[in-house]
């Protein structure tokens, strides 16, 4: 199992500009709440209880005041920050320390899941000893992301980031898990021509020794990556037909704590408090007053 996980929640936001000039994307609403609870919610759903957040530099204090530290949610959360965006593994030299040669898992602040065997997915995703997982999922623009290719036997075979020729319809998913040797490995990566270090060339040392393997979200499952206006919208509207026509909620970060038992009635009473007279509070009240809890 692994316990510790990543949240990636930098970068300029600069295709959503000008909603991203004074707000990070990763705080913008996705319907009804912050970005950054649809990410939290998946390492949570992994079982993941340490919790490193990195933001860009100087937006500590802003994520504080929505996430302090974890405690009523059963977890910790941490900060550390990113000067600059140079690349998706920079996550694993700014928590060196936190990794601390265990294994972790890594996710991007703009990705979505949903499905209804994503908790098994997630689970199978975690459950490994030695190597990197990754999570696929097939796209109709896989020139937009990381892309595998698969063999007869279902395993990867070759990795490119934004392929321009296809070679597979399997986009990379923003959720990675690794195991202790990421940190030594991101520590020998090379720019990019875009200048920035590359999650898929990290996979690719995993590939070259036969230590990566990959689940896959099948037709059942929704990925979307948030990164642009029309992805962004597709997602809340996603989120408001999901949620209203089953009157749950995506991503409801306390629910998830009190169904891992994590946390008790007390925990969800002092989240009421703390965000006050609203439509999530009224959610969370109904939870606590659930025959089923
Ligand atoms: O979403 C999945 C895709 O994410 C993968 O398929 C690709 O292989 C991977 O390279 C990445 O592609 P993007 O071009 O979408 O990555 P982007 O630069 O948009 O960054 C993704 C998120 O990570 C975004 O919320 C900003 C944040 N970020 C990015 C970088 C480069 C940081 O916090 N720090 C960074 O240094």
């Amino acid at each position: 199992m692994v316990k510790k996980g990543i949240i990636l929640a930098g970068g300029m936001g600069t295709r959503m500009s000008p909603l991203t000039k004074a707000v990070n994307k990763q705080l913008l609403p996705v319907y009804d709440k912050p970005m950054i609870y649809y990410p939290l919610s998946i390492l949570m759903l992994s079982k993941i209880r340490d919790i490193l957040i990195i933001v860009n530099k100087g937006q500590l204090e802003t994520y504080k005041k929505l996430l302090p530290n974890g405690k009523n949610l059963g977890i910790k959360i941490s900060y550390l920050e990113q000067k600059k965006p140079n690349g998706l593994p920079e996550a694993f030299l700014i928590g060196e320390k936190f990794i601390n040669n265990n294994k972790v898992a890594l996710i991007l602040g703009d990705n979505f899941f949903y499905g209804q065997s994503l908790t098994l997915t997630l689970k199978k995703l975690s459950n490994f000893k030695q190597g990197a997982k990754v999570l696929l999922h097939k796209v109709f623009n896989p020139s937009s992301y990381g892309v595998a290719k698969l063999d007869s036997k279902s395993q990867i075979s070759l990795i490119k980031e934004k392929p321009k020729k296809f070679i597979s319809n399997y986009a990379i998913t923003g959720l990675y898990f690794f195991d202790k040797k990421v940190v030594e490995y991101s520590k020998k990566l090379k720019p990019s021509r875009r200048n920035e270090i590359e999650i898929t060339d990290l996979l690719k040392k995993y590939l070259y020794k036969k230590k990566l393997k990959s689940e896959i979200l099948g037709r059942g499952g929704a990925w979307l990556d948030t990164g642009s206006i029309e992805n962004f919208n597709k997602t809340s509207n996603f989120v408001s037909t999901i949620q209203n026509q089953q009157n749950v909620k995506v991503a409801c970060i306390e629910e998830i704590a009190y169904l891992n038992k994590w946390i008790t009635k007390k925990n969800i009473l002092s989240s009421i408090k703390f965000y006050g007279n609203c439509e999530y509070s009224n959610y969370l009240k109904k939870i606590i007053l659930s025959k089923k809890n």
